[in-house]
């Protein structure tokens, strides 16, 4: 896909990312994961979206099962009630593809398949992923986000998955 056509849809995605878009790793287990923080760019001469996933989520097992995942991103103010219950109820406990009303759109380029609710969709293949290290984060960001509150003993640090993007398109 040409560059443009991909981001083309980041102002709609980078609007609608404060109030939150879906995660969904590839596998046969589809748990739609609310996300509220997303990187959009050109990294290795390539685009990429960079996603963060706490490890205490279900999805984070997902994602290290996996070398797929898909963004998708509600239309302006849609979908509100499923973002709360896709963001607090984890598939640990509740089947998110029979209980958030929400349902598959199938992958078109060999990502993993999205929401067909959504507006648009990112497919990607993960080329690189990391822990965050806290030690070298700012400190102020650091005691925000990863205090003693957390679902971990240690902070609960994000791993940070840089998904190369094999298609996007509107839905
Ligand atoms: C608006 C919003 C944004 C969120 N963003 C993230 C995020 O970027 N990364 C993350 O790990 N959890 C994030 N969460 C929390 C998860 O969505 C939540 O813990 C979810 O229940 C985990 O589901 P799972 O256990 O099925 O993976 C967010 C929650 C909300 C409501």
């Amino acid at each position: 896909m040409e560059l443009r056509e991909i981001f083309d849809l980041v102002p709609q995605a980078a609007e609608q990312l404060p109030r939150g878009a879906f995660l969904t790793a590839g596998g046969d287990v589809w748990n739609p994961m609310t996300i509220g923080w997303a990187q959009f760019g050109v990294i290795w001469g390539r685009p990429v979206v960079t996603v963060m996933v706490r490890k205490s989520r279900f999805t984070f097992s997902r994602m290290e099962q996996t070398d797929v995942f898909t963004v998708s991103v509600p239309r302006a103010k849609e979908l509100a009630k499923e973002l709360g219950f896709c963001g607090s109820r984890s598939g640990r406990d509740v089947d998110k593809e029979r209980e958030s009303g929400l349902t598959r759109s199938p992958a078109r380029a060999g990502g993993a398949d999205g929401v067909r609710e959504c507006g648009a969709a990112f497919e990607c293949r993960i080329v690189q992923k990391q822990m965050l290290d806290l030690d070298t984060l700012d400190p102020e960001a650091r005691a925000r986000y990863y205090g003693s509150n957390q679902a971990l003993p240690n902070g609960d640090p994000h791993m940070i998955y840089v998904g190369e993007i094999l298609a996007a398109y509107s839905l």
